[in-house]
């Protein structure tokens, strides 16, 4: 599930098509805004992309009401989170048990929870002062950042560093490779629990 550009979308799609992901299925992509380029990403490599604009709902339970809708048709095993903006309520976390992973721009449970999410994170990091951060894959529970962390890797901070350039570099050195990784080590675990 993506909200916006979905970089992180495309190191998964690649990874996909270059056979490195072989317990991994991509059944369907799906948007919470309508113009969210990482459906043309899924579109340009012949997934399923659905919008379910989250405004052209009356309220977030009838949004997420057609979000597990449309899950469950495709037949949808795992919801991976990338670059998903809306915080899901628990009664969603509880349709899906350990069914939900997500990825965060560092090394929680530091620069996580509330507050922290995209350039903030970054802005937090250099703020103080800290030498590594990196990105890590988590379980979703109710918690906002707080499941089980599946995978991490570590970033050194530069110098040279703004909250710009440390997002370019914690995406190319931790998140466009742990995540495609992390998913399909949780999907090996899932076919082989059947
Ligand atoms: C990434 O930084 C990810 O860690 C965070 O949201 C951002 C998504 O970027 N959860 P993209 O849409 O995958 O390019």
């Amino acid at each position: 599930m993506v909200s916006g550009g979905g970089t992180n979308l495309q190191a998964v799609l690649d990874a996909s098509t270059a056979g490195k992901l072989p317990h991994t299925e991509i059944v369907v992509v799906v948007a919470d805004k309508a113009d969210a380029y990482a459906l043309e990403r899924a579109k340009s490599v012949g997934i399923a992309a659905v919008a379910l604009p989250k405004k052209s709902f009356p309220s977030k339970a009838d949004f997420e009401a057609a979000l597990i809708a449309e899950l469950k048709s495709r037949g949808a095993e795992l919801i991976v989170l990338a670059g998903f903006l809306t915080i899901l309520s628990p009664a969603f976390i509880r349709e899906y048990p350990d069914r939900i992973l997500n990825i965060h721009p560092a090394l929680l449970p530091a620069f996580g929870g509330g507050g922290f999410y995209g350039l903030h994170v970054h802005r937090a990091v250099l703020d103080a002062g800290e030498e590594y951060t990196g990105a890590t894959v988590h379980y979703v529970t109710e918690v906002v950042d707080g499941g089980e962390i599946i995978a991490q890797k570590k970033v050194k901070v530069l110098k040279t560093d703004d909250e710009h350039s440390l997002q370019l570099r914690v995406m190319q050195e931790a998140e466009w490779i742990i995540y495609p990784e992390a998913i399909e080590k949780v999907c090996k675990k899932i076919s082989e629990e059947k």
